[in-house]
């Protein structure tokens, strides 16, 4: 880390730029560049005062907050004195507006089933389910977990926890027993809700098994409702078990949402640090709902005929931000798949498309790296003419995969929006709105209302702070840690029952700000690019390169469908880059071998050239789909420990690159 501190060297070039379709931005809620400028200048001029505008327009108070910002750092209130309830304002507000009967789920199984839910039937399901947690016990602040399907339950778990003021914890449902049994400890957990089994290519996966091996560790735990999905025969421990079905028989329909206040606690999510224990990253109320109500507009250009789609599961914050928060708020419909993409054949994204018209398709790099690994062809079967917009989030998009994204998913008429954030940021904070901002590929592109970023270097600001500083300033920033100077909304509230971490990981190595863990650059248009995680950052000879920009020039070959660049130690250069290559259909060689050593001497330079190269099957990564290149790092430098693999998706991955050592 102590060489964390200096400047980046940007080796990429990237000169293509994408004008928002003309008709595309007459039909946007901020359609112009200067409407962008004007909302952003306004919000950096007075934050609490912009944020408190929107937060008395879009969301419901029982009783109505006295002030906006109580700011005392690292601790944020937003809306102090305020009640109001999340669960209230994504289903009641509807039903009161007149809307209960405008679809709220379209849900697909894995199998093929499909269920559609209006707002006023997920409300009566949400009411229901509201009523049997009360009846076991759960109250107000109680911690609830969830490891489920994507199925609407979840969603109506959610909501249901929401709308009593408990709290809940989603557990992605691929973590083992062991993970399951630490959160419970951790966020010492009064429930579990799961079901019998999950569908995942065609296999049942038995959820409600790893659970019991979960309970027998999780002493906090009192009751475990089981959804029966898979028909699967369960163990079962009489007084704590109940089958869902059986209790929502019974539950009444009425359960008024509990006027909470703004700070309530809404949900704790688990992230993995670098190394070591897991963080119950901590969100509230009313700044958490506002933000993701707001960003979804804002990013996604809502329009009332819609139908969008993030592929994330609400294992994790994409999941819960994009598929239940934000839409359900905005009053859209939402498609929710259970399964997985390739099941039962590789084109299954494209046929859901095309049968339920999707209009925006937001999904995660990995998936677009599968998807051009699986070809062209499969996309161009369907008639993809419903999508209107694009978006992809979790890791830095490569360019050529960008363009592919564009050309073969797009039609080259549908914008994309590269959203950058984080879990502990609870919605989007850097993204292009499609109707106002040209788009470059593999560039976040500018910093959304009410948000404040800055990059600095050794510790120091590399732009000093201008309170007057307006949107579009053109000033180019060169690599360097990103920070947030300003608190927002959205923002994490603290790790669940580790105040001294929170503030030693977010707020003590650039005093004043939030460090976000990224490098980043802005270019000479004032566009920002990601440059990786702080940690990955290779040192050769002298020269700090970002991850990102080597992937990208190895992603622009026509053989590469996935690359991981880190270093290894070197003692002429300090760190001699090392590259972990996935092919799209061609075998690996020598020759091949030497011509990417070439194309990236050509397309970024000597400098960046790799030093190996190792082909490979797959790439190891975690459970959402990041590719873990600290486990690289170690078998580059031919080490045998590998750290913390808890959130590794696949261990025979590792294996096998052990193996595949040259
Ligand atoms: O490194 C950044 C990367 O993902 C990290 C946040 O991960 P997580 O908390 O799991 O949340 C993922 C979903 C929001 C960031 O610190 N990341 C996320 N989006 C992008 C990105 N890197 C580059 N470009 C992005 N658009």
């Amino acid at each position: 880390m102590s060489q964390s501190h200096g400047q980046l060297d940007s080796v990429m070039h990237e000169s293509r730029l994408f004008p928002p379709p003309a008709e595309f931005a007459t039909k946007s809620q901020i359609g112009t560049l200067e409407q962008y400028q004007e909302l952003w200048n306004r919000a950096a001029a007075d934050l609490p005062g912009f944020w408190a505008e929107l937060a008395r327009e879009e969301l419901h108070w029982f009783e109505p907050f006295t002030e906006a910002l109580r700011w005392n750092e690292p601790v944020a209130e937003w809306f102090v004195g305020g009640k109001t309830n999340a669960s209230y304002n994504c289903l009641d507000a509807h039903l009161d507006a007149g809307r209960g009967e405008r679809t709220a789920i379209i849900w697909e199984g894995e199998p093929g089933d499909t269920r559609t839910l209006t707002y006023a039937e997920l409300h009566r399901q949400v009411c229901k389910f509201a009523n049997v947690l009360k009846g076991l016990g759960v109250q107000q602040g109680d911690r609830v977990s969830i490891y489920m399907p994507m199925t609407p339950e979840l969603a109506i778990a959610m909501l249901a926890c929401a709308r009593i003021g408990a709290v809940h914890s989603v557990i992605f449902a691929g973590f083992s027993a062991e993970a399951i049994a630490d959160r419970n400890n951790d966020a010492e957990a009064v429930m579990v809700i799961t079901a019998d089994a999950a569908w995942r290519r065609g296999r049942a996966l038995p959820l409600k098994q790893t659970v019991d091996d979960a309970l027998k560790k999780s002493p906090t735990v009192k009751h475990c409702i089981v959804l029966d999905r898979v028909n699967e025969a369960v163990h079962w421990e009489p007084g704590r078990d109940h089958w869902w079905h059986d209790l929502m028989r019974e539950a009444s329909e009425d359960c008024p949402a509990t006027p909470l206040d703004s700070e309530a606690p809404l949900f704790i999510l688990y992230t993995s640090g670098s190394t070591g224990k897991p963080k119950g990253i901590k969100h509230t109320t009313a700044g958490y709902n506002l933000f993701v109500k707001k960003t979804f507009q804002w990013v996604f250009d809502h329009r009332d005929e819609d139908v969008f789609w993030c592929t994330a599961d609400c294992g994790w914050v994409t999941g819960h931000s994009y598929v239940v928060y934000g839409p359900l708020s905005a009053g859209a419909a939402v498609l929710m798949y259970e399964g997985a993409p390739n099941h039962p054949a590789q084109n299954r994204f494209w046929e859901i498309i095309e049968r339920h018209k999707v209009s925006v398709f937001y999904t995660a790099p990995t998936a677009i790296r599968a998807f051009i690994k699986w070809g062209e062809d499969l996309p161009k079967m369907h008639d993809l003419s419903s999508l209107r917009l694009l978006g992809t989030v979790g890791e830095g998009i490569n360019p050529e995969a960008w363009m592919w994204y564009h050309r073969v998913i797009g039609g080259e008429r549908c914008p994309i929006v590269d959203t950058w954030w984080q879990t502990e940021t609870g919605g989007i904070m850097m993204s292009p709105l499609p109707g106002a901002i040209a788009t470059k590929p593999g560039s976040c592109c500018v910093p959304l209302p009410g948000v404040v970023p800055k990059i600095i270097s050794s510790g120091a600001d590399l732009v000093a702070d201008d309170p007057k500083q307006q949107a579009g300033d053109k000033t180019e920033v060169p690599g360097g840690w990103l920070t947030i100077t300003q608190p927002w909304p959205g923002m994490l509230r603290g790790i669940w029952g580790d105040d001294e971490r929170y503030r030693e990981v977010y707020w003590t190595k650039a005093p004043g700000r939030y460090l976000a863990g990224d490098n980043a650059r802005r270019d000479a248009d004032g566009y920002y690019w990601i440059m990786g995680r702080i940690d990955d950052v290779l040192n050769v000879s002298g020269h700090r390169l970002s991850t990102i920009e080597i992937e990208s020039a190895l992603v622009s070959h026509p053989a590469v469908a996935e690359a991981a660049a880190v270093g290894r130690p070197d003692e002429l250069k300090g760190e001699a880059v090392a590259v972990f290559v996935t092919l799209r259909n061609s075998a690996p060689s020598d020759e091949l071998r030497q011509e990417l050593k070439q194309h990236v001497r050509t397309q970024i330079g000597a400098l960046a050239q790799p030093d190996d190269i190792r082909f490979t099957n797959s790439l190891p990564k975690t459970r959402s789909g990041k590719i873990m290149r600290r486990l690289l790092k170690d078998i580059a430098a031919g080490k045998e420990s590998v750290g913390d693999t808890s959130t590794l998706e696949d261990y025979t991955v590792l294996a096998t690159l052990r193996s595949d050592e040259e």
